[in-house]
């Protein structure tokens, strides 16, 4: 599909790390961009903020991009937004996320990622969004053990609340793109890093600690494995994904059909670098990049998380003639040139 700078793209979580990464890549395509978040304060709010001036000043096409500080729970500012701006592409990043969290505050991953999910998906019926584009997660996965994960296994054994939001988010986007033919694509991101990252993330945590010498919590004695995937992959697949929208009949190949009998314009792809990192050997690219030696903590695994997560991305290949690439020694190199310039370490 054509998108020129009359039809604003509307990002959800566009202060949140992938959503402002993304913002700056569409605004440098020339889009017109509406970006809305609600500013919590999961985490550090002054690096939403800083992320947020990041984009007006790596714009070349600042005067294309919009701020909204609303929350995507408050269904009549959120209609007034779709009503006023008109979006045809809308990617809803906005999620309570973190794994951890969700045993400690269930009620934020209800309330964002069930609830403001349900108000996104109506504002896209009511307004016929011509291509709607979600976050979903490897997480979905659970304790899955048929490596590497592929699209078309099972996901109905989430190990945590925040993963059994993203498996409903993909069942209420299907059942809304069968229902209304909305355009749909779902996207499970691998564990993101990379500059402007998430301080509740592991990259960021030991990245502090390292600096400030202090110890880190090594989960499962380190033994774990993540497909850690670079932001600007992550983005230029999202950024792929706009001008591709599913289609009635749009089938990649007979498998997919089988799948798809219903015949819903709803695609769901892995988005990962396909190369899991053991967590020691992460720790040990970070120590290389700091030039101090981490001081660690070996603890047991813990509630809620998986042992490894590797993902197939043949089928986003296919659909979009791109997979992530950059080596996890480039990335974390990226990673912490950034870390020290904002932190000034
Ligand atoms: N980063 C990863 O490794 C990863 C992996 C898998 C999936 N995801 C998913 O990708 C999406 C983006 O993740 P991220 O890493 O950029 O997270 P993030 O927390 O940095 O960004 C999410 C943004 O959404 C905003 N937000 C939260 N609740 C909101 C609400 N009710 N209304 C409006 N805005 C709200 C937050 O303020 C935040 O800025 C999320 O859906 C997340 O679940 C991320």
């Amino acid at each position: 599909m054509n998108i020129d700078n009359k039809d604003p793209i509307l990002i959800t979580g566009a202060a949140g790390f992938i959503g402002a990464a993304l913002s700056i890549k569409l605004l440098n395509h020339g889009l017109r961009i509406i970006g809305v978040d609600n500013l919590n304060s999961y985490y550090d709010k002054n690096l939403k903020l800083n992320r947020l001036k990041n984009i007006e000043r790596n714009s070349s096409n600042f005067r294309n991009w919009n701020f909204e500080n609303i929350s995507i729970t408050n269904r009549n500012k959120l209609k007034e937004i779709f009503y006023s701006y008109k979006p045809r592409v809308v990617i809803n990043l906005a999620a309570q996320a973190g794994v951890r969290y969700s045993l400690k505050n269930p009620q934020e991953y209800i309330n964002t990622n069930l609830v403001g999910f349900s108000y996104i998906l109506e504002s896209c019926k009511e307004f016929e969004i011509q291509n709607f584009i979600y976050a979903s997660s490897s997480s979905v996965y659970g304790g899955n053990n048929k490596f590497p994960f592929q699209e078309d296994q099972k996901v109905d054994n989430p190990l945590s609340l925040y993963a059994a939001t993203k498996v409903s988010n993909e069942l209420m986007a299907n059942a809304y793109s069968h229902l209304y033919k909305i355009p749909t694509t779902g996207l499970r991101f691998f564990t993101v890093y990379g500059p402007w990252g998430r301080p509740d993330m592991a990259p960021m945590i030991f990245a502090k600690s390292i600096f400030e010498r202090r110890p880190i919590d090594v989960f499962n004695f380190g033994k774990m494995q993540r497909d850690f995937t670079y932001i600007d992959d992550i983005v230029e697949g999202i950024y792929r994904c706009c001008f591709k929208k599913p289609q009635l009949s749009n089938y990649l190949d007979s498998d997919s059909k089988k799948d798809n009998f219903l015949n819903v314009p709803h695609q769901i792809f892995n988005i990962g670098n396909s190369k899991p990192v053991e967590l020691l050997h992460f720790i040990n690219l970070l120590e290389v990049n700091i030039g101090i030696k981490a001081i660690k903590n070996f603890k047991e695994m813990q509630l809620g998380d998986v042992k490894k997560t590797f993902a197939n991305t043949e089928k986003l290949n296919k659909w979009i003639d791109y997979s992530p690439s950059t080596s996890i020694d480039k990335g974390v190199e990226l990673f912490i040139k950034w870390y020290r310039e904002y932190y000034n370490y």
